[in-house]
């Protein structure tokens, strides 16, 4: 796991909806938006699954997930990658539907899915465009 330095999470905080990729076993991208992101910690990151179907499918077949933010103010994008786990009891999934229904009370809050960031990457374009940061 990496942690993620405070420009990244900056970037993440700014940026909703977010657009998070995955990807079924043999290989068929789906990208999904999603609202209800938060950072946990610099390495872990919280997205409420409510709505997922092909995402959570992925999910329990390859836990492997992506998403890119932007910041044109800053001038900043990033990509961050990571493995993710759909946890559906305990602490981090009672928090998880407590944030999500103080947004909205019918909302299912199905599960909390818990992503361990595990790569940073450069989104910008220019001379260091793709570089990998941690
Ligand atoms: C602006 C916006 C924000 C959304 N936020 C979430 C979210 O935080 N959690 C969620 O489960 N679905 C959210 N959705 C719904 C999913 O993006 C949508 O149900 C999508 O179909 C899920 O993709 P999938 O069926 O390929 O898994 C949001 C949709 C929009 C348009």
């Amino acid at each position: 796991m990496v942690k993620m330095p405070h420009e990244v999470k900056e970037t993440i905080d700014n940026q909703r909806p977010i657009p998070i990729a995955t990807a079924s076993n043999d290989g068929v991208p789906n990208v999904a938006l999603v609202g209800l992101l938060k950072i946990l910690d610099d390495e872990t990151i919280l997205i409420a699954n409510n709505y997922f179907k092909k995402t959570e499918a992925n999910i329990k077949e390859n836990p492997k997930i992506s998403f890119v933010v932007h910041d044109g103010k800053a001038k900043r994008a990033y990509q961050v990658k990571g493995s993710v786990e759909l946890v559906t009891s305990g602490s981090i999934y009672d928090d998880m539907v407590e944030w999500v229904h103080a947004r909205n009370v019918n909302l299912p809050a199905k599960a909390a899915a818990v992503m361990h960031v595990e790569e940073i990457f450069n989104s910008m374009s220019g001379e260091h465009a793709g570089e990998k940061i941690l």
